[in-house]
């Protein structure tokens, strides 16, 4: 059964498919047609923390899909009253997506294991592909052809961060991340997505100008990820010097966009002036969120033949 437990689960075919296919869905959003590709189909999502944008994402595109889904809240006892297994299990005899957002990656990897109804993940301690392949979309509507264009990641080496890099592989474009050093990227995560893209151009370091002097896009998210609280006087200080502000703007081509995946810190990692600057395309990524991922339940549901259309 096919699921997104990470973009490792894309091969660089697939991860085009899903990105044709959510493009496809848009242009014909806009020209009024709403085919129901996953009519009477339903998609239940749990979410371990907050949400805005994959929960609101998910259900709308799923309704415009013609099906429908499902919030579960705390009353369904998630890890209360039964065993992840017979929940799955259970659910699967309902559902047809599950939309899983976990405090920890290896809940995604324990649902996935039953192969019972395919689990996409909707943001992890490791990884948010959802969000990243929706960045990937929002950035070639920016400027076309992303092939060599570089994509410079300014702050954490967070779960945004490493599903960047992995779609910055398998779309061919550089990927660049500058910050404190105790925040970078494992460089077993960085061998593992050269590996499984079979190409990569990664660098990371702590000075800003080299970085960021040849950027396409300009990068952040908050220095504080959910569930880290307790260490947000200690990451302030530290990722203080790395606010996408305009002086570091100044230090990037005219042409460079900006971008975060929001909820943004204003005033913390960027600033107002750039985040509402006409540089910025914040709510364009947004936006995508909903587009991708319906191409994404689509494409799924076509990988694991449960589409009506
Ligand atoms: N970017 C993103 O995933 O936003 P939410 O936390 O609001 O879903
Ligand atoms: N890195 C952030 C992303 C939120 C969408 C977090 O995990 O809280």
């Amino acid at each position: 059964m096919k699921h997104l437990r990470s973009l490792f689960d894309l091969a660089i075919n697939e991860f085009h498919e899903v990105l044709a296919l959510a493009d496809e869905l848009k242009r014909k959003m806009a020209s009024g047609d709403r085919t129901e590709l996953l009519k009477n189909r339903t998609l239940a999502l749990i979410f371990e923390k907050s949400s805005l944008r994959t929960r609101v994402s998910f259900e709308a595109g799923m309704i415009q899909l013609g099906g429908a889904a499902l919030y579960l809240t705390n009353d369904v006892g998630w890890r209360e009253r039964e065993s992840i297994s017979d929940f799955v299990r259970v659910l699967a005899e309902y559902c047809d997506f599950l939309v899983c957002r976990a405090i920890s990656h290896s809940t995604i990897e324990e649902l996935a294991s039953h192969n019972v109804i395919p689990v996409i993940n909707g943001l992890t301690d490791q990884s948010h592909p959802c969000q990243a392949l929706a960045d990937f979309m929002t950035m070639q509507e920016s400027i076309g052809n992303l092939e060599g264009k570089q994509l410079t990641f300014v702050g954490d080496g967070n779960n945004v961060a490493r599903s960047l890099l992995n779609v910055c592989a398998l779309g061919r474009m550089k990927f660049r991340l500058v910050g404190p050093k105790a925040y970078h990227i494992s460089s077993k995560l960085f061998d593992r997505a050269r590996e499984h893209a079979g190409w990569i151009d990664f660098d990371q370091c702590e000075e800003i100008t080299p970085m960021i002097k040849d950027a396409d896009f300009v990068y952040t998210d908050v220095w504080t990820s959910m569930g880290q609280e307790a260490e947000s006087a200690s990451r302030n200080a530290a990722f203080r010097p790395y606010q996408i502000n305009a002086s570091l703007m100044a230090k990037a081509p005219k042409h460079c966009k900006v971008m975060h995946c929001l909820p943004a810190r204003r005033g913390l990692e960027i600033s107002d002036d750039v985040i509402d600057s006409e540089n910025s395309i914040v709510i364009a990524q947004a936006g995508n969120r909903m587009h991708l991922q319906k191409g994404l339940l689509v494409w799924l549901s076509r990988q694991n033949k449960i589409t009506i259309a």
